[in-house]
């Protein structure tokens, strides 16, 4: 029996396929690619992305939009500038959004929200599976929200070592793994499909981190991961470690890896193929899809806001008009031999089986 046919793999068999590279890290994504064949198809989902806004209260020490960056505009869409986004998904048969933004408590945002679920949904006759991604609330939000008619919830653990968490995030009382963890699990009771994730080659992490991110993700019974590799970006303070990072390449390789394991030890999840992908390589969401991903986010945020959403340096797409952009996925999709699950909502097969 081949390795890759045990189907639990432990920590040291991930460490070793993590760092697979040609024809072992081929053989690798080719069986992840049969097992996303047989439980999901070759098929993928899109959620059309809005971000809708940019403020944050938060500080991660690898993130562009972090509240301590002053250096550009702050944005927040506007009802129908969020509702035309809905009107362009539904148009074209997307079937779901994903509604992002920075992490923000208000009362007034949590209202502003809710109302933009409501009204979504009214206008698109509830048809448009709605995900959020709109970091740590408490649980009377998170429950408002789903009443309202969200069906999804992402909430990257970015680190699922406490120890590797404290080093990405400021130790100001507001950045606690323990809180992470909290959340993910009041999302899960309040019935929410749930996704996290992680970046991948991030400063001071090890591969002994990422495989255990990925036991994780299966210790946790997660029905959605998405996942990219972590980007520089100049603005922020893990900046002046990113001499100790892997290459671009390096960290691609290794995010393939990743998306190739997590599909072979769960079978059934939904994985993105993620913008971050993109920029390291402008066919990487295409191997994502062949290394085990099966979900894609087309991006909705109207073109003049797309510029203050910069987590990261080089981001891709921000001059492209979802037209553009859409077309070119269209036939990157082909190329990559998948088909596109137009009108599915494309739900987890996991969180249906639970
Ligand atoms: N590189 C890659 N991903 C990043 N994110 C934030 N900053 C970066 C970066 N510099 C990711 C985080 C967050 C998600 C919205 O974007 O994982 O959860
Ligand atoms: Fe805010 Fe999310 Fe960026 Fe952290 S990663 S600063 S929570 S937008």
């Amino acid at each position: 029996m081949s390795v890759l046919d045990k189907n639990n793999f432990d920590k040291s068999d991930l460490i070793t396929w993590l760092q697979a590279t040609d024809e072992s890290a081929d053989l690798l994504r080719r069986k992840a690619l049969d097992i996303k064949d047989k439980y999901v198809g070759r098929k993928v989902y899109f959620r059309g992305l809005i971000e809708y806004s940019n403020r944050c209260s938060k500080n991660c020490l690898y993130c562009g939009i972090r509240s301590c960056n002053p250096g550009f505009h702050r944005y927040t869409l506007t009802k129908e500038e969020v509702l035309s986004a809905a009107r362009y998904a539904f148009d074209h048969r997307f079937a779901s959004l994903v509604i992002q933004a920075g992490e923000n408590q208000g009362p007034r945002f949590i209202d502003t929200i809710e109302s933009l679920l409501n009204e979504i949904n009214q206008q698109t006759s509830g048809s448009l599976h709605i995900t959020l991604s709109l970091g740590e609330q408490t649980e009377e939000t998170y429950q408002r929200w789903k009443a309202a008619g969200a069906h999804r919830y992402l909430l990257r653990i970015e680190a699922s070592d406490p120890e590797l968490y404290k080093k990405l995030h400021p130790d100001d009382g507001h950045h606690t793994w323990e809180s992470r963890i909290r959340s993910l699990q009041l999302l899960r009771k309040t019935g929410y499909q749930v996704g996290t994730g992680v970046m991948i080659g991030v400063p001071f992490q090890t591969l002994e981190n990422l495989a255990d991110d990925l036991l994780f993700f299966r210790e946790f019974d997660i029905d959605m991961v998405g996942m990219g590799p972590y980007i520089e970006h100049p603005d922020t303070p893990l900046y002046s470690h990113r001499d100790q990072i892997p290459s671009p390449k390096e960290r691609m390789e290794l995010t393939l890896n990743m998306v190739a394991l997590l599909r072979i030890m769960m079978t059934d999840i939904n994985i993105a193929a993620t913008t971050a992908m993109q920029t390291l390589d402008p066919r990487g969401r295409e191997k994502a899809l062949l290394a085990g991903a099966n979900v894609m986010m087309p991006n909705l945020t109207p073109l003049k806001y797309k510029e203050g959403y910069l987590l990261y340096e080089n981001k891709p797409g921000i001059e492209d008009d979802a037209d553009e952009s859409l077309e070119s996925m269209e036939q990157n999709i082909q190329d990559a031999g998948e088909t596109i699950g137009y009108g599915e909502w494309g739900d987890s097969l996991r969180y249906g089986k639970r």
